[in-house]
């Protein structure tokens, strides 16, 4: 479980070889159907420079990434007539990636993404407040997170984007400076591996994840109630009213969240289920059955097109956020595409939520004298 290992300089380095590069824009080609906006990325928020990236494969798939939060902004795939789809939801330009922050389209969430109960936790002795913005909760780093920063960007070559982040001491009620390091590659495999290493000088918690919503009908699409999901799970954390973690471990077995064979995502959506109801849907953490290393977490299967995502991840649990919060008329995305409800879904590689305040999950304390690494990938094939 444990994904602390101590790495040196690397960090360091990483942050010494950092600069804004300018963003290069994509182009689009005849096959493309659902389309990558990368209008008018090249703007300023907050004083620097907000620029698009694209990464490239041997394959046409082809990766967008803006420094505004280090989010994907669009993810361009083959579906099985060899045309590129859209898999991932967005908006066409930085400034309504601004406006609509709390979104989390394709960010890195965090410092502690997900949820900590009542924005509180005490580490050493010391009681942190964080900022509550999500009723009394503090979800995916507050207001204030690295969701919203503009971060250094360096694209190291057609396939690799490296984006860093010093996040100083105090920011958003978190002990410590932390300086994290998230780097993008797009294979000539079709996966889209997420690398993420960070330091402190402080102990403090560290829990990043990237918070892209799919719909590998391609974005747009009406709803995600039709792909076929398995996740490698035995059990969930249950949650309270407010979705942070009872402390307990459900079993699966003969419940709603049994997706140990693939079974369509809206065949248990409505069912008469307490933690379905908490979540007005899919909204929890899967307690993945996996030991040590990269392994797979889910799979995820559309009929419309035949894409098939699979997810594969270094932590010891995943989020299945349906999109229950989404709503039509509120989520204007690329393309002037109404993203309505469950029109999207989430699968946040994570520790669980609130393990800052749970003694028996796996421990999110990052200290001065380890390095944080984990990875993720997201990989497509068609079938
Ligand atoms: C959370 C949801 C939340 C969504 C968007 C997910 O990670 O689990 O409850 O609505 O993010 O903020």
């Amino acid at each position: 479980m444990k994904k602390i290992i101590y790495t040196g300089t690397i960090v360091a380095i990483v942050l010494q070889s950092a600069c804004n590069q300018s963003g290069q824009k994509s182009t689009e080609t005849a096959d493309t159907i659902s389309q990558d906006s990368s209008i008018s990325f090249n703007s300023k928020i907050e004083g620097k420079e907000v620029n698009l990236y694209t990464l490239t494969n041997n394959k046409n798939a082809k990766a967008s990434i803006t420094n505004y939060g280090a989010r994907l902004v669009s993810l361009l795939v083959p579906n099985k007539e060899g045309k590129l789809t859209d898999v991932v939801l967005g908006y066409d330009n930085a400034q309504t990636y601004k406006e609509n922050k709390t979104s989390y389209f394709g960010a890195i969430v965090g410092r502690y993404g997900n949820r900590i109960a009542k924005g509180k936790f005490t580490l050493d002795g010391k009681t942190y407040q964080l900022e509550q913005n999500d009723g009394e909760n503090s979800l995916h780093g507050g207001n204030n997170g690295i969701y919203d920063k503009v971060w250094d960007a360096k694209q190291v070559n057609d396939k690799t984007l490296k984006l860093t982040y010093h996040s100083p001491d105090g920011e958003a009620g978190y002990p410590g400076n932390v300086a994290i390091a998230v780097t993008y590659t797009l294979t000539d495999d079709n996966e889209l591996a997420i690398d993420y290493t960070a330091t402190t000088d402080k102990e403090t918690v560290l829990n990043l994840t990237n918070h892209a919503y799919f719909n590998l009908n391609g974005e747009g699409d009406a709803t995600i109630l039709d792909h076929e999901l398995t996740i490698h799970a035995n059990e969930i954390t249950p949650v309270d009213e407010t979705l942070i973690p009872t402390g307990d471990l459900l079993d699966v077995t003969k419940t709603p969240f049994d997706f140990r064979k693939a079974t369509v995502i809206g065949a248990r959506i409505e069912a008469d289920d307490q933690q379905l109801k908490r979540g007005k849907g899919y909204d929890h953490n899967f307690v993945l059955n996996k030991k040590e290393g990269l392994q797979s977490a889910a799979v995820v299967y559309s009929p419309k097109t035949g894409i098939q995502m699979d997810v594969l991840t270094e932590e010891p649990g995943i989020q299945f956020y349906s999109g229950n919060f989404m709503e039509g008329g509120k989520n204007i995305g690329k393309g002037g595409k109404d993203y309505g409800h469950r029109s999207a879904f989430c699968l946040e590689t994570q520790h669980f939520p609130d393990s800052p305040n749970q003694p028996t999950f796996p421990s999110t304390v990052l200290k001065p004298s380890d390095t944080y690494k984990t990875k993720t990938v997201y990989k497509f094939l068609v079938k």
